[in-house]
């Protein structure tokens, strides 16, 4: 991967890396279209980051099919895709690990110890063999892109990142492959959490702006799923991830963990 990175660059190539862990969804497949618009060679990685999931989580169960990613990230023009395998990228004896410190312990940290810290270690790794010169991530992730955007900036890697929309079901459910691990009636309660956040955008329009205020009511909509159980919903600031007492005009984020059953799914908004 690397050789071929250097030949790209040699070639006056410029090169944009679409991380992810595979089964392809319309999410992953937006960031690898605004990839090919913004760079001459698209790398699209696939390798389920093992030191990203906790020792109770689903690493192992984690979907994958990857002669299916293949072929869509082929369709969309594509023109390598590096999936490593766990040994190549955790050789025996693995020792190194970038962490970004407080952003990585709020939100989803605060219950995923150690996940951000596999995230930033992985991307860092596959930045340096990609030689990326752009990066693609979905806003899905918020925390996560905020954290990759400040490892960026404090090690000066000089990898421009961008920031994709949530891509979602018709229903308005964020697009996930966790999705995939829903009953049908697990399902139907998924999308209150898409609801809470509506409900929380409505509230802002009518000019409520207390965070308490406002995540009572996300809390209402989302209790009243059957099999929804709160990991939490929090009103923060965009940049450090600090709680709000009030939404902050262009600064606030919104964001929500909930279990659906036993699944853990994250959805987000900006305000
Ligand atoms: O967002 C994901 O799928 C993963 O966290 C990433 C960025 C590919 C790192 O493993």
């Amino acid at each position: 991967m690397k050789r071929i990175a250097d030949k790209l660059h040699r070639e006056g190539k410029r090169i944009a890396l679409v991380p992810t862990m595979g089964y392809f969804h319309e999410g992953h497949l937006s960031l690898i279209r605004k990839a090919r618009k913004v760079a001459d060679a698209v790398i699209v990685s696939i390798f389920v980051n093992p030191t990203q999931f906790g020792p109770n989580e689903d690493f192992e169960h984690y979907p994958r099919d990857f002669e299916r990613d293949r072929r869509l990230a082929r369709e969309l023009g594509t023109d390598y895709i590096f999936g490593p395998d766990v040994k190549e990228m955790y050789p025996a004896g693995y020792r190194t690990y970038v962490e970004v410190e407080e952003l990585s312990k709020k939100l989803c940290g605060m219950s995923r110890r150690t996940h951000f810290r596999g995230v930033t270690t992985v991307v860092l790794k596959l930045f340096e063999i990609t030689k990326a010169d752009v990066a693609v991530f979905g806003w899905k992730d918020a925390q996560q892109f905020l954290i990759i955007r400040k490892m960026a900036r404090d090690l000066n890697l000089g990898v421009k990142l961008i920031g994709v929309p949530t891509v979602r079901e018709r229903d308005g459910l964020a697009m996930s492959s966790r999705n995939t691990y829903l009953s049908p009636e697990e399902r139907c309660d998924a999308v209150a959490i898409r609801n809470s956040l509506r409900h929380a955008k409505a509230m802002i329009k009518k000019r409520i702006i207390s965070a308490p205020k406002i995540l009572a009511a996300m809390r209402k909509v989302i209790g009243a799923a059957k099999s929804a159980r709160i990991d939490y919903v929090e009103i923060v600031d965009v940049d450090n991830l600090e709680p709000l007492q009030a939404v902050k005009k262009g600064k606030t984020l919104i964001a929500a963990a909930v279990f659906i059953g036993g699944t853990r799914l994250i959805d987000n908004i900006r305000v």
